[in-house]
């Protein structure tokens, strides 16, 4: 096991060719929202208290009634097979070994059937809304029968934020040829092996198997990008909770204003995110947005919070400034990229371990009694 995330990050960056890093390394624009979700976590001090019995800890929290070992959840990123082939299988598999769920994107590159078939872990689903609301409604449909728990409803991606350095590469679905992607694959012949094995480029399955797209990469990424639903308002929650049996949660928020629109609209969640600064470059930190809005919901909804979580003890921050939960994005998937199934599970093992020293030192024997008075 390497010492941190940042080593996975790094040992990423060589293994990755350069347009798979950069694509899930960067930020929209100029980085600006990227750097301010990073940057937060350093601007939160915690207050230790001395001579606390803390032999036995408990870093478990209860979500919509469901214990979960640790306060973390493995959270959405679309196009995760290129960094390594059934790359949601094996998430699922990490996330469920250390007992947090798994939210499996839209813009998965595994079918919702084959993570359920791969565990028998907490699994949530989260969803992008087409123009054509039926595939939408399919996608529910079918992992409502896959027995999956919680949906997560993304609402930050109208558009794609504008990522230069996607452009720079000529990143498109699918890849188009040119000397410069062929000298990126040349020098990282280990990870055009595993992408060969794999057939190829990783597509998007599970919205070709909602749409009745045939296997057909550049429709898919058509589909997912110019047909998003932009007329989608605080009305819809109302087509998802038809559509939805369980809890739902709202992605994507970032004022005190959208959260009680929430509430009001009936969600049983949502996530302060910025969607890791990919998306409005000028948006600020959810961290910074995290206890205005944890306080005008007085405790009445689950409220994540993610973005540039990075160590074990962001996840105490973030519970002292009122989140319930955090929601991890390229921390697991530096691990996976750099070492596969076993590197998503150790970089869990290491936000875990983190967390649980974090604990100790501070004197906090129950997760759940993080506060504001522990807060610097
Ligand atoms: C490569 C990548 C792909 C992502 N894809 C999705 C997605 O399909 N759906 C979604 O709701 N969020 C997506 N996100 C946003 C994450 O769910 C999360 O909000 C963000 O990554 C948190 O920031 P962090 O990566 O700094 O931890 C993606 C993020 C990354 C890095």
């Amino acid at each position: 096991m390497l010492p941190a995330v940042k080593d996975y990050r790094d040992l990423a960056r060589r293994r990755l060719s350069r347009f798979a890093f950069d694509y899930l390394e960067g930020g929209a624009e100029d980085g600006r929202a990227m750097a301010r979700n990073l940057a937060s976590w350093g601007q939160v001090m915690l207050k230790p208290r001395a001579m606390v019995d803390v032999s036995d800890i408990d870093a478990g929290v209860e979500l919509f009634g469901r214990q979960q070992a640790l306060p973390m959840l493995v959270g959405p990123t679309g196009l995760n097979g290129l960094y390594w082939p059934r790359a949601e299988e094996a998430l699922a598999r990490a996330a469920h070994a250390i007992g947090v769920p798994f939210v499996l994107s839209t813009a998965s590159t595994s079918l919702i059937e084959d993570v359920r078939a791969a565990t028998s872990g907490d699994l949530w689903l989260q969803l992008y809304v087409q123009q054509d609301r039926r595939i939408a409604e399919s996608m529910m449909a079918r992992a409502q029968a896959a027995g999956f728990g919680a949906l997560m409803l993304t609402v930050d991606t109208m558009v794609h934020g504008k990522r230069d350095h996607d452009i720079r590469n000529g990143f498109r679905m699918p890849v188009p040829w040119s000397a410069r992607l062929l000298a990126d694959l040349l020098a990282h012949p280990r990870w055009c092996l595993r992408m060969l094995r794999q057939g190829g480029s990783p597509q998007l399955v599970n919205l070709a198997r909602s749409s009745g797209m045939a296997a057909n990469l550049a429709q898919q990424a058509a589909a997912m990008s110019r047909q998003m639903d932009m007329a989608l308002t605080w009305d819809d929650l109302a087509w998802v909770r038809r559509h939805w049996r369980g809890p739902v949660i709202v992605k994507g928020l970032l004022t005190v204003e959208d959260a009680l629109q929430a509430q009001h609209a009936g969600a049983d969640g949502i996530v302060i995110s910025n969607h890791g600064g990919r998306q409005l470059d000028a948006a600020p930190s959810p961290l910074e947005q995290l206890p205005r809005i944890a306080d005008a919901l007085h405790g009445k909804m689950h409220v994540f919070v993610d973005g540039g979580v990075r160590r074990g003890g962001d996840i105490a921050k973030a519970l002292a400034l009122g989140a319930c939960a955090v929601v991890l994005g390229r921390a697991p998937l530096y691990g996976l990229a750099a070492r596969g199934p076993r590197g998503a599970a150790e970089v869990l093992a290491i936000l875990r371990t983190e967390f649980e020293i974090t604990l100790r030192l501070l004197g906090a024997v129950h997760a759940r009694s993080l506060d504001a008075s522990w807060v610097a």
